[in-house]
C-alpha cells in the first residue's frame, strides 16, 4: 500500500504549476506592484530577487491573469540558441512565423516596431534574463526604445549579478519589483495551502508554529529551499512508514525528522 506520506512528498517537487499559485502576503504585494507598473509608460521593469523567491511563478501568474486582456507574452528560460529567441520575438511582433532559412533583420524589426507606437502596447516577460548576452540585452533595449514594447526583465540577485544589474540597467530601468524570501507567516501559509490543495488535511494539521519556526530557520524563508526541505522530510517519513513505522507518530510532527532532512541537505552539520 502507498504510504500517506508519498503524496505529501510529491506536493513539494519544485515546479512551476500555474494552478498552484498561492496568494501570499509578499507575492500579492509584488503582483499588485507589477500590474501597476505595466500600466505605466515605462520601457523596462525589473523583477529582482534571489533564486527561489518566486520570480518565475509571479511572471507566469501575471501572464495567465492578463493574457486575454493584454498583448502580453512570456519568454521562459532562454535557450543557448539566440536564433530561437529572435524567431519568437518576430512571431510576437509581426504575428507571422519567420519563413524557414531566414534570419531576423534586426534593424528592420526595430523600424517596424516604431510604426507600431501608439497602436500596440506589447508586453514581454523575460524570465532568467541573466542568461541573455550583453548584445541581446542591448537589442532588447533598442526595442523598448521604440515605445511599442515594454519588457519585464526578471533577474537573479546574486553577488555577481548585482553588478550586472547595476551596470547594465541602472539608467534604463524605471521601476524595480523586488521579491524577497517569505516570513514565517508566508511559509506557514505556503506549506499549509500546498498540502490542503491536495486534501492532505491531517498532515497539514500536525505541522505547527514551532515546526514552521524551525523550517524557516533552516531555509531562511526561501520557497525553493522550503520545497527541498519538505520533500526530504516526507521522503524520510515515507521511508519509516514503510520500513520502521514504530519510529514515527502520525499525530505529532517530528523536529527530529526535520533535522535529519536538514542534515541530509547539508543545512546542518554534525
Ligand atoms: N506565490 C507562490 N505560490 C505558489 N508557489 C510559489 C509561490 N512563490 C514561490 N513558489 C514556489 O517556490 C518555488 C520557487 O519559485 P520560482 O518562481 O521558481 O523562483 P525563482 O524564479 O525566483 O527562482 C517554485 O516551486 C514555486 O512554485
Ligand atoms: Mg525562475
Amino acid at each position: 500500500m502507498e504510504s500517506r506520506y508519498n503524496p505529501a512528498k510529491n506536493v513539494f517537487i519544485d515546479s512551476i504549476d500555474i494552478d498552484d499559485y498561492i496568494k501570499l502576503d509578499s507575492s500579492l504585494h509584488a503582483y499588485d506592484q507589477l500590474l501597476h507598473s505595466i500600466e505605466k509608460p515605462l520601457k523596462m521593469i525589473l523583477v529582482f530577487g534571489r533564486p527561489g523567491t518566486g520570480k518565475s511563478i509571479l511572471l507566469n501568474h501575471l501572464y495567465q491573469k492578463q493574457k486575454y486582456q493584454k498583448d502580453i507574452h512570456y519568454f521562459e528560460t532562454p535557450m543557448t540558441n539566440e536564433k530561437e529567441f529572435y524567431q519568437k520575438l518576430f512571431k510576437v511582433i509581426t504575428g507571422e512565423e519567420l519563413p524557414p532559412h531566414t534570419q531576423v533583420n534586426f534593424s528592420t524589426l526595430v523600424e517596424y516596431c516604431r510604426t507600431l507606437r501608439g497602436k500596440r502596447d506589447i508586453i514581454i516577460l523575460l524570465d532568467e534574463a541573466q542568461m541573455y548576452s550583453k548584445e541581446m540585452m542591448e537589442r532588447i533595449r533598442l526595442l523598448s526604445d521604440t515605445r511599442s514594447i515594454k519588457f519585464v526583465v526578471s533577474l537573479h540577485k546574486t553577488e555577481n549579478e548585482d553588478l550586472i544589474a547595476k551596470e547594465h540597467f541602472q539608467s534604463r530601468i524605471w521601476e524595480v519589483v523586488e521579491l524577497k524570501n517569505g516570513n514565517r507567516s508566508d511559509i506557514q501559509n505556503y506549506i499549509h495551502k500546498k498540502l490542503l490543495k491536495k486534501n492532505l488535511f491531517e498532515i497539514a494539521n500536525v505541522i505547527q508554529k514551532s515546526h514552521i519556526r524551525l523550517i524557516c530557520k533552516l531555509t531562511k524563508g526561501n520557497y525553493r529551499e522550503t520545497n527541498k526541505l519538505l520533500f526530504t522530510i516526507f521522503e524520510l517519513y515515507e521511508y519509516y512508514d514503510r520500513n520502521d513505522p514504530s519510529k514515527i507518530n502520525h499525530n505529532r510532527f517530528s523536529n527530529k525528522i526535520i533535522e535529519m532532512a536538514a542534515l541530509k541537505l547539508g543545512y546542518l552539520h554534525v
